[in-house]
This record gives C-alpha cells, structure tokens and sequence, in this order.
C-alpha cells in the first residue's frame, strides 16, 4: 500500500514551553497508523526532544559535509546522532531567502544519498511562473536538477514535496486541477526517470493545508499527504490533518 506521509514544517515558529505543550497534547491523540507516518520538522534546537517520543523528527536544513570548519551548520551525521530521521531540502523559502540554488540543493541530496539519510526535497514554481504557463516545465527540471545522479534503488530515501510558492503562507492553496496536474507530471517524470519502482515515491502537496481542505486535497490522484506550515503549529489543528489523512 502506498505510504502517506503527513509533515509538520514548523519554520522558525515556537518557543520551548509551546513545543513542550505541542509535544504533550498532540501525543495524547495517539495517531498510530499502518498507513500515515506523522513527521515533525521542528527548529533545530527542539530536535532532540522529540527523542522521547514516538514521532519521527526531522530537520528543517542540513550542510553537506560531514564535519569541519562549517559556522552555524549541521550535518548528516550530527543529526543522525540524536536520532534525527530525515531532512527538509530545497523549500522555498532557503531557495529564496538564503539564495539555494539548484546546485547547492543537488550537494545536499548527494550528502543524503551518501549517508543513506532520507530526506523530503521541495520543489514549485512562484506565480510569474505559473502566469506564463511554465510551471510544469520549471518544476520537472528542479526536479531533474537536484535529482541529478541518484539512482532507483535509492527511492526509499525520497519524498517529493509540490509547494507552489504562491499558495505557501498565503491563506489559499492551490486548486485541486492545479494539484492533481501538477503531481501527475511529477509522477511521470518519477516514472521515466527511475522506472516502475517510483509509483511508490509519495508526492506531498504542501501550500496552505488547513482542516477546511485537507479531505478534498488528499482525495487528489497522486496526493500522498501533505507538508503543512501554519496549521501544523496548533496540534489539535494539525490532529484533524491526520484525521483527514487516515482514512
Ligand atoms: P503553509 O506552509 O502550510 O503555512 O502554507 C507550508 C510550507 O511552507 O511547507
């Protein structure tokens, strides 16, 4: 059965006593699945508090050497040595506001593939993009960027994350012809490039996922779950997400 995957990106958002209280209330739902994993990609500094408990933590960035002379970075295997799971790579926002091109995106998924380390890479268009109909053309070639060298039997390592940037933050998502498009051409590209082996690959849609949504969205062909920034801060908000995923 094909894996759902449900992310919550916290961005730089919450302070001790909230992710503490986060972290209380949303284990008291107990969202145990067969098929839904739940994943958290708290601020570094929280990673390791998620040790006690039975949610797979993830990092929200990661450098590509493994150790050295690097100020202010993280690498693999410092995370994994906390028992961090896996890594965000490529959002839109370390593209734009940090300058990430795809080279530097392409280092990283190297890095990962390494390692062994699975990591969710981010991928979607802005609107100028998008308004001059080239959005599917710009996303497969992100993809093919950064996804330079990899190989099929790495595939478990992968979740592919579609965020429009237009829709992230933004109160509105993406409609779902522009979803189900978009995650087809993902698919296919997937599929050409690594064979039948990447129908397995889950394909998360992320740009303001809210309980008011989610149903229809994860009812999209190709939609394996979601990355969620604002409504993943609320557990309870987050908790309906799951609900709406788990069916
Ligand atoms: P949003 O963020 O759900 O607040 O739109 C999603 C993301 O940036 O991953």
């Amino acid at each position: 059965m094909q894996k759902k995957i449900l992310a919550a990106n916290w961005k730089m958002n919450l302070l001790q006593t909230e992710v503490n209280a986060w972290i209380q209330t949303f284990s008291a739902f107990k969202c145990l699945s067969d098929t839904v994993e739940t994943r958290v990609y708290p601020g570094a500094i929280y990673l390791k508090d998620f040790q006690a408990t039975a949610l797979h933590a993830g990092a929200q960035n990661v450098y590509f050497e493994k150790q050295g002379a690097y100020t202010g970075e993280l690498s693999i295997v410092q995370l994994r040595s906390i028992g961090v799971q896996s890594v965000l790579i490529g959002h839109s926002e370390r593209r734009q506001l940090f300058l990430e091109d795809n080279k530097f995106i392409s280092q990283k998924v190297k890095a990962c593939l390494q390692h062994d380390f699975p990591f969710i890479l981010c991928c979607g268009e802005d609107i100028q993009t998008r308004n001059e109909a080239q959005h599917l053309d710009f996303v497969i070639e992100q993809l093919g960027n950064n996804l330079d060298g990899m190989t099929a039997d790495q595939l478990d390592l992968l979740v592919v994350a579609y965020e429009p940037i237009w829709a992230i933050g933004a109160g509105l998502s993406a409609n779902m012809a522009q979803i189900s498009e978009m995650h087809e051409a993902i698919r296919v590209f997937l599929q050409s490039k690594f064979g039948a082996a990447a129908a397995e690959v889950p394909i998360l849609y992320g740009g303001s996922v809210n309980s008011g949504n989610a149903t229809e969205i994860f009812s999209c062909p190709n939609v394996d779950g979601a990355l969620v920034g604002g409504a993943a801060l609320d557990p309870s908000a987050f908790y309906q997400l799951w609900q709406a995923l788990n069916v």
